[in-house]
């Protein structure tokens, strides 16, 4: 056996890390980055803070792909009669940390392009243990729906060990026992057709599960103590349009009080809760970036420090045909932290990530209450919004910025009165405190 020096340091600190919490001995992981692996085509993603290691549902090669984002080493586990079966796709990923289990779901490739009028053929919950990388149990969720329905996309973990499978065709919730000896259809709407698309995707907090994605656009709470789910309401305030959504996520750094709902072609939406997911405000959407024809939002996630948007390439062509992998290689993780960050009103030190070199010059002009005025002409251009949390001034002093403060903004959202919080508009410059 060789091991290196920094192998055994690596070693020690797995050990001593506290579960369920960052290790505090590895280093800050932040920023942009790009899995260099042929046919990759992530789905979903879940990431271990004990371990370090992010667990990926690889698409079209239906495999459980462990990517090292402090290494880049990449691994893929491939399940037999699974993986390479042009029948199945692999989807929704979840860890549980504490045991260091992963569960991962295998779906249809026919399913989602038909709406849930396909729903034919075996679909699998695997749990799979990273640690003494074997299999732990599959369960046939096809034996368990009877074939009624559908759309299995992902999976998340109650504090018992138990594990809840959310289907989309029609909306489902599936609860396996730990040992996965029992498999409960745990909820089910009224009316069972696979052709009505509900719930996309669960996150737990506790004993409590949010789903969302159901046609009523409402978020929901269930109580997975209770021998059957029964959805309750979380009302949500401010006004928010429901666009088609997938995976939803609820971020370490956050403490379960910040909830990620990826809208497949919107972006990045954020709900925060002060009450335990009582009631829920709905705080504004991180826009995607830049993307390919046919390439949609599918999951968010916490990797290390930073959140990351992952994407579906639906627009490469299948090498084998359709519901194959296409020739990509390449698959960028883009950080929306800061965004989010600004999306919560948490703007502080960790917002000055720009090197001071990308500094922009200072502007001619500046906000004054609701006002922008113009130090050429002296105009007074009143708007209907106002930036927050900007410099103090004080009127009785005159101009005179009697607090600076220590930090600033970067791509600065618009807000409006109207909408109070609402990130309206991002702007291409930012303040920097430090006054005139
Ligand atoms: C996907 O499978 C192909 C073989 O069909 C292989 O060349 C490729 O490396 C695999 N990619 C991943 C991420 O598993
Ligand atoms: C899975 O369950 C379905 C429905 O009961 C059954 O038809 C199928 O044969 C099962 N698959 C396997 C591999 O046992
Ligand atoms: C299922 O719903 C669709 C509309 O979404 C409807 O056309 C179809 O008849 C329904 N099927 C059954 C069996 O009720
Ligand atoms: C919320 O938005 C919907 C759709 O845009 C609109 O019909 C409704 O009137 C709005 N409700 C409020 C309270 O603004
Ligand atoms: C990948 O496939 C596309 C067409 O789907 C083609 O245009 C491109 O050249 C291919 N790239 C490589 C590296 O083979």
């Amino acid at each position: 056996m060789h091991l290196t020096m920094s192998a055994l340091i690596l070693a020690a600190t797995a050990v001593t890390a506290h579960p369920g919490s960052h290790s505090s001995r590895r280093p800050p992981f932040q920023g942009d980055f790009t899995i260099n692996q042929y046919q990759l085509y992530p789905e979903n993603a879940d990431f271990d803070f004990k371990t370090g290691k992010l667990y990926i549902g690889q698409l079209w090669n239906a495999s459980l792909g462990i990517y090292d984002p402090y290494t880049q080493h990449h691994e893929v586990v491939d399940f037999p009669g699974i993986s390479h079966n042009p029948l199945l796709n692999m989807g929704g990923v979840g860890v549980e940390t504490r045991t260091g289990r992963v569960s991962i779901v295998a779906n249809g490739p026919l399913e989602f392009p038909t709406n849930g009028a396909n729903i034919a053929g075996d679909r699998w919950l695997i749990s799979y243990d990273a640690k003494q990388k074997k299999e732990v149990y599959r369960v046939n969720l096809t034996a368990t729906s009877q074939g009624k329905y559908g759309g299995f996309q992902d999976v998340d973990y109650d504090p018992a060990g138990n594990t809840f499978v959310v289907g989309s065709f029609p909306g489902t919730l599936t609860k396996v026992s730990k040992d996965g000896k029992r498999v409960t259809p745990w909820y089910l709407p009224a009316t069972i057709n696979s052709t009505n698309k509900g719930l996309t995707g669960i996150a737990t907090v506790g004993w409590d599960l949010l789903a969302y994605g159901d046609e009523s656009g409402e978020l929901w709470k269930f109580d997975t103590r209770a021998e059957k789910g029964v959805p309750t309401v979380v009302p949500v305030s401010r006004n928010h349009t429901f666009a088609p959504s997938d995976a939803i996520y609820l971020p370490l750094k956050y403490g379960n009080k910040v909830l990620l709902v990826a809208h497949s072609a919107a972006g990045v939406s954020v709900f925060e809760s002060k009450d335990g997911w009582k009631s829920a405000k709905y705080k504004g959407t991180v826009p995607l970036p830049q993307l390919d024809p046919g390439t949609v939002l599918v999951a968010p996630v916490q990797i290390g420090d930073g959140i990351y948007q992952i994407f579906a390439y639906f627009g490469d062509s299948g090498l084998g045909g359709q519901g194959t992998a296409g020739n990509r290689t390449q698959f960028p993780f883009h950080d929306i932290s800061d965004q989010v960050d600004m999306l919560l009103g948490k703007c502080d030190k960790e917002h000055q990530r720009r090197s001071e070199d990308e500094e922009i010059p200072a502007s001619h002009w500046y906000y004054k209450v609701h006002q922008r005025r113009s130090e050429e002409t002296g105009a007074v251009n009143p708007a209907s919004w106002y930036y927050k949390g900007q410099e103090r001034r004080d009127e009785a002093v005159g101009e005179e910025i009697i607090e600076t403060a220590g930090w600033y903004y970067k791509g600065h959202q618009r807000r409006s009165e109207q909408f109070e919080e609402a990130g309206l508009e991002t702007a291409g410059w930012y303040y920097k405190s430090g006054g005139s």
